[in-house]
């Protein structure tokens, strides 16, 4: 989950990574308020999760309150890179002398974390990046070891920081892993951390990444998540304990095991090619209980979809026999009642198929049909679809 920026400004202040105040608004009679508040120049800046929002005019700076109130309005509703603006942040304005830059990232690849620290800081880091590595200190760090004040300052001299700051951007770094390590966060990013006139390192822009596995054992995460961005179906599934993803397409797709429900989508969309481009409009793995509560669950979310006309179960039995699929298959339905109301194409195989095919024969609903392949009930399910 990415963090918006205010939010990334709240963590670093919790943890103790200097930080200047900062206030949300969502109107520009807030900035306005917010502003007079704090006195003196401020920032407006644009809270959208992607980059690049100073160059794309989301960062302005007010003489004073009354100006914050005019720069808020400007920047309000704009749409950045996709983007609209529903918030700012006003930050009081610092005095910069230079701007840095520092990383704490997970590196998958190496399968290791990674500082990255430049003294080219400021809005330009990609371009530094391509076209002047050598100004990119880059650091592996082990999860083990972290990164004491040792190795910041290691870091901090690899990355050739001016020896006035270098002892507070090493205690800085030494911060941002505390708060990296202690949110199982999978980036933290300073981009700039500045040089005031009068001396002080602060973090003036920050961007943060927590890692979603870890929300088990981080309760206050749930506070920082965006509602308004989530799709509603995709938090109702979230809330039954579903594995399911919204896509664009028509067919809704049910199945067991996320490598089949992969390999599902793919077949549909091949599928679909014939009935005019129809394809697949979510991943749904129901794993491998498929108890007819789950069954349910899932066809009432995917029957909620405005975007479905036709669906796909595609369950191969292992664990979980087919039999208990078409149980559950059947008990959903009678469930839903009149709420079903699109075809509903499914295809066992595996253990028990025979009884599971017989239940569902037997239960002779309307909406259902059954197929014996894969493909052929992909075919069917597009072609429904399109109908
Ligand atoms: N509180 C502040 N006081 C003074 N100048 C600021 C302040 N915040 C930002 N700036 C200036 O604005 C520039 C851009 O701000 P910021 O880094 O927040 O946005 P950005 O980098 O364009 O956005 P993004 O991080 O989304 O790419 C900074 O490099 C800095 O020069
Ligand atoms: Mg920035």
């Amino acid at each position: 989950m990415d963090l918006f920026e205010y939010q990334a400004r709240d963590l670093f202040e919790k943890h103790g990574v200097p930080v200047l105040a900062g206030a949300v608004a969502t109107t520009a009679d807030e900035a306005f308020a917010a502003a007079s508040k704090m006195g003196g120049r401020v920032v407006v800046k644009a809270q959208v999760k992607v980059g690049g929002r100073g160059k794309a005019g989301g960062v302005k700076l007010a003489e004073n309150a009354e100006d914050a109130r005019e720069k808020a309005a400007a920047i309000l509703g704009m749409d950045i890179k996709g983007h609209i603006v529903h918030q700012v942040m006003i930050a009081q304005a610092a005095p910069i002398e230079s701007e840095y830059y520092l990383a704490i990232l997970l590196d998958r690849s190496n399968r290791t974390f990674l500082v990255m620290a430049s003294v080219a800081g400021g809005m330009d880091i990609e371009e530094v990046a391509k076209t002047a590595p050598e100004k990119l200190a880059k650091v592996p760090v082990s999860a083990v070891d972290g990164i004491s004040v040792a190795k910041a300052k290691e870091i901090i001299a690899q990355a050739a920081f001016p020896a006035d700051v270098a002892e507070q951007v090493a205690d800085v770094l030494v911060t941002l892993w505390k708060a990296f390590a202690a949110e199982d966060a999978t980036l933290v990013e300073v981009n700039p951390l500045v040089k005031t006139s009068d001396g002080k390192i602060i973090a003036l822009d920050g961007k943060v990444t927590l890692d979603e596995n870890a929300e088990f054992r981080q309760p206050s995460h749930e506070g920082l998540v965006d509602h308004s961005a989530t799709n509603p179906l995709e938090a109702l599934a979230k809330e039954k304990g579903l594995n399911y993803v919204k896509l664009e397409g028509q067919v809704g797709i049910i199945g067991n095991g996320a490598g089949l429900v992969m390999s599902t989508l793919d077949v549909v969309a091949y599928a679909g090619e014939k009935f005019g481009g129809m394809r697949p409009a979510n991943f749904l793995d129901i794993g491998g209980g498929a108890s007819a509560q789950v069954m349910a669950d899932g066809l009432s979310i995917i029957l909620g979809d405005k975007d479905v006309k036709s669906v796909f179960v595609n369950v191969f039995g292992g664990i979980t026999a087919c039999d208990a699929v078409a149980n559950g298959i059947v008990a959903a339905l009678a469930t839903l009642g009149s709420t079903a109301t699109k075809p509903i194409v499914v295809r066992l195989d595996g253990n028990n198929v025979e009884e599971g095919r017989a239940i569902l024969n037997a239960a002779n609903h309307p909406l259902v049909e059954q197929l014996d392949t894969m493909d052929g009930a992909a075919s069917r399910a597009a072609e429904l679809a399109a109908k």
